[in-house]
């Protein structure tokens, strides 16, 4: 029998994972015993801190529900979800630039009209965002599927409103012919990632701004190209240069143009001032 020792528990529990019957799950668990161990033994970590790491998992799990991903948010603020994106997503140059989904998604968005208010009866300045979705050539993309979704202006989106079970700030709208699409909503504000779990716990015990800055969310899926996720962010907003998730990209900040009380992008009309934002999203054909 080997008696284990500090010295071999690391070799024995990774010939251990090694046995994993998938070769990438073999591959996966190895590293990971591997960078822990190494993790354990650089911090030096005493059992008080292994069992209260252990409690704030169970905290961050306890918390979470089909409305609350408060792994996701770990996994954000530490960085992960945005190296991931980075690693998985490396775009050509001239391709809108992926970054995270967040933890605030909703699917089965309702179905839009060109111009369709997805803020449907909620104050705000009025905003449109508006332009084409393209190729990398710069040819248009007909029919192409965007499911956009927000944050209200106080900052909260549908699923941090446990009265709201109707649709709330988000929708899916369907490029036309000439790869055009128009989406109005309220001009977004910038809010602070949920405080009032395990995440906000740990980052509230930092000088980490704990803000994310104006912005809308689209999430791009169209056959024959690969999936987009990404946000648009409004110039100028505060904390785009200290996003807590590390979500922004120059490539994603577009102008909120005032504009007063007149025609509109969807070729309607406005009576009050509103805002316009223009983008065109250009597609990485799938690889
Ligand atoms: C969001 O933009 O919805 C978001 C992304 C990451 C963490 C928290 C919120
Ligand atoms: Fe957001």
């Amino acid at each position: 029998m080997e008696l284990v020792t500090e010295d071999n528990i690391t070799d024995l529990a990774v010939q251990r994972w090694q046995t994993a019957h998938d070769p990438r799950t073999a591959e996966v668990m190895t590293a990971l015993v591997r960078h822990l161990h190494d993790f354990a033994r650089e911090v030096r970590l005493t059992e008080a801190e292994w069992i209260a790491a252990v409690q704030w998992l169970n905290r961050t799990g306890q918390i979470s529900s089909e409305k609350r991903e408060e792994f996701i948010l770990a996994s954000d603020v530490l960085g992960l979800s945005m190296l991931v994106v980075q690693m998985n997503h490396r775009l050509d140059p001239a391709a809108t630039p992926a970054t995270v989904l967040g933890p605030f998604h909703i699917p089965g968005s309702p179905e839009l009209g060109f111009g369709g208010d997805m803020s449907d009866g909620l104050t705000g300045v009025p905003l449109y965002v508006h332009g084409h979705v393209r190729d990398l050539a710069g040819a248009p993309v007909p029919d192409a599927r965007l499911d956009v979704w927000q944050a209200d202006d106080e900052g909260l989106y549908e699923s941090q409103h446990p009265a709201v079970d109707e649709a709330r700030l988000r929708g899916i709208y369907r490029t036309r012919d000439d790869g055009s699409y128009c989406v109005r909503t309220i001009a977004p504000r910038g809010y602070s990632i949920p405080m009032d779990g395990p995440v906000g716990d740990l980052v509230s015990g930092t000088d980490i701004s704990h803000f994310r800055p104006a912005h809308v969310h689209f999430l791009l899926d169209v056959p024959g190209f690969e999936p987009l996720i990404t946000h648009l962010f409004q110039e100028g907003a505060e904390y785009l240069d200290s996003d807590v998730v590390f979500g922004t990209k120059q490539e994603l900040v577009v102008r909120f143009e005032q504009r007063e009380p007149g025609p509109t992008p969807d070729g309607g009309s406005s009576d009050v001032p509103w805002a316009e934002a223009r983008y065109d999203f250009v597609l990485q054909p799938r690889g």
